[in-house]
């Protein structure tokens, strides 16, 4: 099983992309996560594709976005030619959810589903042997610098028992302090967003995260 560091830069000072995230990439972060939210889906509203395709001009990292929006579909071949190599959507926002899994799988990149803490694992059971990814939120999406919400770890757990290969992201909440009991529920890829700014320098938050692999 492979660990990687997915800082988020939703919290970040956008302005300020250019020389920040090659600090993540340098210092060990493996992708790139953007949080892509439509005032709909969640009520913030952050940042498209032409984000996403800036700052593939700063950085040969891959970057991965997570849709939180509804109609996610209609978003898909943006993000594609902005350059992400990883689309993750919610369960949530699609009745289409298999058919959506198999485009983007059709158009050479990875697909991600993401569940929301109130979400069953059952909810996706029948795309399990279909996603490159599932993404367990374990806060409410909209905001960064929420606690974890520990009943989700449970989640992780079930997941892994269905698929021992996959990768299993976990998003919010993660921090050194949560870090241990999220990686002994099986979760393998780790977005952190608030913790990398409280930290005394990215560089430093990177390496407290990649500390705790195992
Ligand atoms: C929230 C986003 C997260 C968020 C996590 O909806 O999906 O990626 O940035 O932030 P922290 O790490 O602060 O919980
Ligand atoms: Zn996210």
């Amino acid at each position: 099983m492979n660990y990687h560091l997915a800082p988020s830069i939703l919290s970040f000072d956008l302005t300020t992309l250019s020389t920040e995230v090659p600090r993540l990439v340098a210092a060990g972060a493996s992708i790139i996560h953007l949080d892509v939210m439509d005032g709909q889906f969640v009520p913030p509203i952050t940042f498209g594709d032409v984000l996403a395709s800036n700052l593939r001009q700063h950085t040969n990292a891959p970057m991965e976005a997570h849709l939180m929006t509804v109609t996610p579909d209609r978003h898909f071949d943006a993000f594609i030619k902005a350059g992400c190599k990883r689309i993750i959507f919610h369960i949530e926002a699609t009745a289409h959810a298999h058919r959506l899994v198999q485009y983007l799988k059709s158009q050479g990149v990875e697909a991600g589903i993401a569940l929301n803490p109130a979400t069953p694992v059952e909810a996706i059971e029948n795309l399990i042997n279909e996603v490159d990814l599932v993404l367990v939120m374990t806060i409410n999406p909209g905001w960064g610098g929420q606690p974890l919400l520990p009943f989700t770890l449970e989640k992780i757990k079930r997941i892994r028992a269905m698929r021992p290969d996959l990768d299993i992201e976990v998003d919010g909440g993660v921090d050194p302090t949560t870090l241990p009991e999220i990686i002994k529920a099986g979760a393998n890829v780790f977005v952190v967003g608030s913790y990398l700014l409280r930290a005394p320098s990215l560089e430093e938050g990177v390496k407290s995260i990649l500390g705790g692999f195992p």
